[in-house]
């Protein structure tokens, strides 16, 4: 157990300085779909109760969905009451700021009148000439959106006061070529620093805490290389199928879905160099460098080191949960994907030999997602009969969520015979350390966004590098009769394949969490 220091020896300064943002206004395209409804609005209600919104702000509703600012409201009053967010009156309070616009997203005549209605905005709310535009909508219309846009002169900024913010959601490309492509049209008609491009695993605590925790402390960074490290494990594991996104997901699969994004993220915080310091670009330096160390996958490992499966149906609690491809909307001779592991390594001095297995699936036991860093056997035995390996390892585990908190587990002598040894775990838990999490993850995105702070945000560099390392297989699996053979299928709500076991049981090692 792990409580706030309370040592009158130990001398150190909190330091916790929320900027607040300037007066501004935001767009979301897309605003009747279901991530605006289900996370966006929500979150920025979450900057709003906690005062963390800039006092003169607007949000502008963009969509194609016939509705009226007060239908807006009311839709908006709906979702998060049934959140339980928040009282009535902070919620109409909030709804006063929010306004709809319909429109298609391809005529000049909805930017024309975007452009209107933000000008009669602005003044309205006091909100400067100071916007950002989300772009959650499919990314097949980005280049659309950003191109009327710029004809109607919404992209252009002034001296620091008058800007704009483009936020893409993922993903970004469909693969490397389509990702340049877009990274191209947008690059015509935005600069680097207007591009805000998301990945919601940056803003959780837990994931930003892998930058306090190595950089901000002297005992870890030591041990954190290959003299110490046996190996290391990311493991993302999910309880929940597609949801209803079988459109999306059956041509996306959860390479793309999840390891292009978030799990490469994670590993390069994990594995990264420290950065000169917590500046955007020192950040995103030391990332992309990190991921342009990662091995090349071989032929070889693409057959020995990838395991690519798909869940199956599977009795959970009593009920029967369906198959991938007995999902609504889903071929039923898919070969999409729904879990991923891993074995790559980082070709560089720190880590050179040092395996980093990676994970993720659907339709899994439990949702979970932690890094664990399996440490080395001791050297040598002195507590004979018992060998060094019979020692169990040292295991650091980061569980970002559901449980947010790490553990470090250490041998210790166990009260009795005079050779008697447990496992022991110095754990953290942040709920009982800390208030509930004041920002969400992406109310964190959105406040760095209204800061202009990127360094939670991916570099145009960082996408290609992801998208490079990761072809390889994809191209593997569109190789057709090999594709086949190469998918293994889980029970939903299992564990995930063997295959996957035998990746770490091929080296004599396991998995440690799920
Ligand atoms: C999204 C993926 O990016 O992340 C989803 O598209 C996935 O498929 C989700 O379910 C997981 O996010 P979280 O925050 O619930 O772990």
């Amino acid at each position: 157990m792990v409580k706030k220091s309370d040592n009158p020896a130990v001398s150190y300064r909190i330091h916790c300085a929320e900027e607040l943002p300037p007066p501004c206004g935001a767009v979301i395209f897309g605003a009747s779909g279901d991530l605006a409804m289900r996370k966006l609005i929500p979150s920025l209600f979450g900057l709003f109760q906690k005062q963390f919104l800039p006092d003169r702000f607007f949000l502008l509703g963009f969509a194609r969905t016939e509705m009226d600012d007060a239908e807006f409201r009311h839709k908006i009053g709906q979702r998060l009451r049934e959140a339980a967010s928040g009282e009535d009156a902070e919620i109409e309070k909030f709804a006063d700021l929010c306004h709809y616009l319909v429109g298609d997203y391809q005529t000049a005549d909805s930017y024309r009148r975007l452009s209107e209605a933000l000008g009669e905005l602005g003044q309205k709310h006091g909100a400067g000439d100071r916007l950002i535009f989300y772009l959650s909508v499919p990314p097949r219309i980005y280049g659309g959106i950003v191109e009327g846009l710029g004809k109607a002169g919404l992209l252009d900024e002034a001296d620091g006061e008058v800007w704009r913010r483009l936020v893409f959601e993922k993903p970004f490309g469909h693969d490397l070529a389509s990702a340049r492509e877009l990274d191209r049209a947008l690059a015509a008609r935005l600069a680097e620093s207007q591009i805000y491009r998301i990945d919601h695993y940056l803003g959780k605590e837990t994931v930003q805490n892998i930058m306090m925790l190595r950089f901000a402390n002297t005992v870890f960074e030591p041990l954190w290389n290959r003299r110490y490290v046996d190996h290391v494990q990311i493991t993302v594991a999910e309880d929940i199928g597609i949801e209803a996104r079988a459109g999306y997901y059956d041509r996306a699969g959860l390479l793309r879905d999840m390891f292009q994004n978030h799990i490469l993220q994670i590993l390069a915080l994990i594995a990264m160099e420290p950065p000169v310091s917590f500046a955007a670009d020192h950040v995103r330096d030391e990332k992309v460098k990190l991921l342009s160390s990662i091995h090349p996958l071989s032929d070889r490992d693409l057959s020995e080191n990838v395991v690519r499966a798909q869940y199956a149906g599977g009795r959970v609690n009593e009920r029967w949960l369906p198959g991938y491809r007995q999902e609504e909307g889903v071929d039923e001779a898919s070969t999409t994907e729904t879990y991923v592991a891993l074995k790559l390594f980082v070709e560089n001095w720190r880590w050179k030999g040092v395996p980093f297995y990676l994970r993720s699936g659907k339709r899994l036991a439990a949702k979970s997602t932690e890094v664990s860093i399996v440490y080395k056997a001791v050297p040598h035995s002195i507590f004979h009969p018992l060998e060094a390996e019979d020692l169990a390892a040292n295991v650091l585990k980061l569980s970002i969520q559901p449980r947010e908190g790490m553990s470090l587990s250490i041998q210790a002598k166990r009260p009795g015979p005079k050779l008697c040894m447990d496992v022991l775990d110095l754990s953290f838990d942040y709920h009982e350390v800390f208030e509930p999490t004041p920002i969400d993850a992406y109310g964190r995105l959105l406040l760095d966004t209204m800061l202009g702070d990127q360094t939670l945000f991916l570099r145009s560099d960082n996408i290609d590098i992801a998208w490079r390392l990761l072809t390889p297989i994809l191209e593997d699996w569109q190789k057709g009769e090999s594709a086949l053979a190469a998918l293994h299928f889980y029970p939903a709500g299992g564990q995930g394949p063997r295959e996957a076991d035998g990746l770490l049981a091929r080296d004599g090692r396991g998995w440690y969490a799920l």
